[in-house]
């Protein structure tokens, strides 16, 4: 079976970029999914990986879902696919790593649902961006109807979703879907910038990512709980004890951190 999803490392860097590869537009099939999660599964283990980035083509991050598929999808086919994709973009979302999407292109649908798994997206001035599900005839069915709300507002999310209409890029960095607006041929290189930097931060950034995590769906009094408890592990790595000492000499923002 070819690969339709690239994985590169460079531990010396501690960066991976992953790349959705399958066809012209990265149309998301069941194949797609498996490889992204047993990717996402060898990262979670890698200690040498420190930050990620997700990316696809030029002109297409992702199309969305392979739509070839569902003309003979009945109910049961929908649910386990809609099921696997949830895993999957949950499998990205709680990956170690901090992760970033790099947007060429179209992110539509099950594209966007795997960007908005990622911690940030940074996107090309000419991006396009959007669930056009409903034009289908069917709704978002990788996360979309609950993370878009929680990162750009019901409001927007019930706009999006319902008109199915695509944003640029300027719009959706107005709407915290993105992080960040580049030149087209700028993207991958300032993802993977963004990445090295937090590549070579302290071990804690995966605590703090945890504690972010983590604490989301709960009341406050049992988030800030498991914050402390990752509070308290952030005493035991050697970053912390390298950071302390480094402001203690000679002020802030000037430590070398280890990742451990
Ligand atoms: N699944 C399967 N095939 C897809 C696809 C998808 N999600 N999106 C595009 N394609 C195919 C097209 O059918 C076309 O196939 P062909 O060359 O055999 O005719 C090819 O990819 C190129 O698409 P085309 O529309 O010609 O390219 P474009 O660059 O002008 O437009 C899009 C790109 C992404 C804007 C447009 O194809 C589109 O709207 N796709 C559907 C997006 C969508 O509804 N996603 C949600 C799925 S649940």
């Amino acid at each position: 079976m070819s690969s339709v999803v690239q994985l590169e490392r460079d531990p010396e860097t501690g960066v991976a970029i992953i790349r959705l590869d399958r066809g012209k537009v990265n149309a998301i099939n069941e194949a797609m999914l498996e490889e992204l999660t047993s990717i996402c599964n060898s990262l979670a283990d890698d200690r040498e990986i420190r930050a990620a980035v997700l990316t696809g083509g030029s002109r297409h991050f992702a199309a969305g879902a392979d739509i070839e598929r569902f003309p003979t999808f009945d109910r049961d086919d929908a649910l386990a696919f809609s099921r696997q994709f949830n895993d999957t973009a949950l499998g990205i979302e709680g990956l170690p790593q901090i992760t970033i999407s790099a947007i060429n292109g179209y992110a539509l649908g099950g594209g966007l649902e795997l960007a908005l798994a990622t911690d940030f997206r940074v996107a090309a001035s000419d991006a396009q961006l959007g669930n056009p599900e409903v034009l289908l005839g069917i709704i978002p069915g990788g996360g979309a109807t609950q993370r878009l709300a929680r990162l750009a507002g019901v409001t927007m999310a019930k706009d999006l979703v319902y008109s199915g209409r695509a944003i640029g890029a300027e719009e959706a960095l107005a709407n915290n879907l993105i992080s960040a607006v580049f030149e087209p041929d700028e993207v991958q290189a300032e993802a993977v910038k963004m990445a090295e930097g937090y590549a070579a931060g302290p071990a804690s950034l995966q605590l703090a990512k945890a504690a972010v995590l983590s604490g989301y769906h709960l009341p406050l009094d049992e988030a800030v709980k498991i914050e402390s408890e990752l509070f308290a592990d952030a005493f035991n790595t050697e970053d912390c004890a390298i950071g302390v000492q480094s402001f203690l000499e000679n002020g802030p923002g000037k430590a070398s951190f280890t990742g451990r």
